[in-house]
């Protein structure tokens, strides 16, 4: 059972189940079947076949079936079917039709890889004993402190309850206070591995971000290990090794698929001047990063690379470059994509772009954080040892006005056995764009949620 791609000649249907790329030929052989039905194989219809499976004749495939019935399951009208082979649909045409896109060969390959990325995920924790946490996506905290979220409320727009000021009376509300959606699992992943010791989560987090680019949407997975013990090195160390297994696991197990993508890549990046065109085909990427160590680089030494290159001296880059700055995506990209030419990870950053939650430095000036960036997608992981000095915790809090009391829970395991830990998060769709080589997060991830589409 499957769906037809092609029909050729009255005779050979290509059909396909979306276990593979590859189609199965049916042979129908001429006269044997009804005109009726051979006037339904049509690209789309969905058939079943009862037949004998042979070697193939033909050049193309090793077996073939050889059809003994056909039945039409669902037919498919050829006037206003969206995938005609004659006309190669394009990436922005599938995204309105992602209703259909899976019966494409590349949103085949990419869903598969998909999964079997998630699955390689569980694998390589479960194999180290880290434990599965189910981090809550409702939640009252903004882990990021970055306030874009998505608020939950059942409160009505009109005639919402007011406070004596004025100000919205959550204690209306479904959960008595206000709620969003979360941005991230981090904060009560911790608690977990306060105890747990190594935990891990792996779920949609949202982020209100007005960015319409190509990496940013509004809904995305995110995978976040937790682990107790670990200093910024192991945390590394741990993030490194991970990235690695799961291109490992992808070159093993969806080679076909690569091969596939790596193709439509070519394809692509033909319409692309020489000059923007990849040096490296995916498959030879996706080998180099894993037979190579990621450069490790301060913040500081990241900004003197900068401001040495010739990008910087020729004026090239749109933003300023100093001490301080938070990096822009060019500046990322000329670390990893110019200078360096593999993935690197960037450590120390200045506390006043970081969040809340990561550990000071000795000089008082930086925290310890790390990002992971990457040719061709940018920031891939951001991380960092945690601050596990309560004074020192509580002092940061109230520098960046995140309010103590409303966080009991989480300064409790400062109170209570406080120990040194570690973590990072690795955004999943940019971490599919890497593997698939596809260049927009929209066709990585099944419906995209990006500001002003929510369709499907
Ligand atoms: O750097 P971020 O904001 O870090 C955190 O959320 C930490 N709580 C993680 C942790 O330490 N446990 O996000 C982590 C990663 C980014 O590096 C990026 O890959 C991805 O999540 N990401 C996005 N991916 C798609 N769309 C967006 N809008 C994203 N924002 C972040
Ligand atoms: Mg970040």
């Amino acid at each position: 059972m499957g769906w037809v791609r092609s029909f050729r000649n009255n005779q050979f249907i290509a059909l396909n189940d979306g276990s593979t790329n590859n189609n199965l030929q049916i042979v129908a052989e001429l006269g044997a079947f009804d005109d009726a039905v051979l006037k339904k194989i049509t690209p789309g219809a969905s058939l079943k076949v009862v037949g004998q499976l042979v070697a193939s004749l033909g050049k193309g495939q090793a077996v073939e079936v050889k059809a003994h019935t056909i039945e039409i399951l669902g037919e498919c009208n050829p006037d206003t079917y969206p995938l005609q082979l004659k006309n190669r649909p394009s990436l922005e045409y599938l995204r309105e039709i992602a209703h259909l896109r899976f019966r494409t060969n590349t949103f085949g390959a990419v869903f598969r890889v998909r999964h079997a990325l998630a699955f390689a995920i569980h694998k390589f924790f479960n194999a180290k004993g880290f434990v599965y946490l189910h981090t809550p996506i409702v939640t009252a905290s903004d882990a990021e402190g970055a306030g874009e979220m998505f608020r939950v409320s059942t409160l009505p727009f009109d005639g919402t309850p007011r406070k004596e000021d004025g100000s919205i009376d959550f204690s209306e509300d479904f959960f008595g206070r206000a709620t969003n959606l979360t941005v991230s699992g981090q904060l009560e992943g911790e608690l977990g591995a306060m105890a747990l010791s190594e935990i891990y989560t792996f779920g949609p987090t949202f982020r209100a971000e007005n960015s319409n680019t190509a990496r940013h949407l509004a809904e995305f997975w995110m995978i976040e290990p937790e682990m107790a013990f670990y200093d910024l090195e192991d945390n590394m160390n741990l993030a490194e090794e991970f990235i690695k297994y799961l291109i490992a696991y992808v070159m093993e197990h969806n080679r076909e698929d690569l091969e596939f993508l790596a193709q439509r890549l070519v394809e692509e990046e033909k319409t692309k001047p020489q000059a923007e065109r990849s040096e490296l085909g995916l498959i030879e990427k996706l080998e180099f990063v894993l037979n190579n160590q990621f450069e490790r680089i301060t913040y500081t030494q990241a900004i003197d690379v900068l401001l040495q290159s010739p990008a910087y001296k020729k004026k090239k880059f749109q933003y300023d470059v100093k001490w301080g700055i938070d990096m822009q995506s060019e500046h990322e990209r000329y670390l990893v994509e110019k200078h360096f030419k593999k993935p690197v990870i960037v450590t120390g950053y200045p506390a006043a772009i970081k969040a809340f939650y990561m550990r000071r430095n000795e000089d008082g000036k930086t925290v310890a954080a790390m990002d992971i960036l990457v040719p061709g997608i940018g920031e891939l992981v951001g991380g960092s040892q945690r601050e596990e000095r309560l004074d020192k915790l509580e002092e940061r809090m109230k520098d960046m006005h995140i309010p103590t009391e409303e966080m009991w829970w989480y300064l409790d395991t400062r109170r209570f056995g406080s120990v040194p830990h570690a973590g990072f998060g690795l955004g999943f769709e940019r971490m599919m764009l890497f593997v698939t080589g596809m260049t927009n997060i929209r066709d990585v991830i099944a419906f995209p949620r990006t500001p002003k589409s929510a369709e499907f």
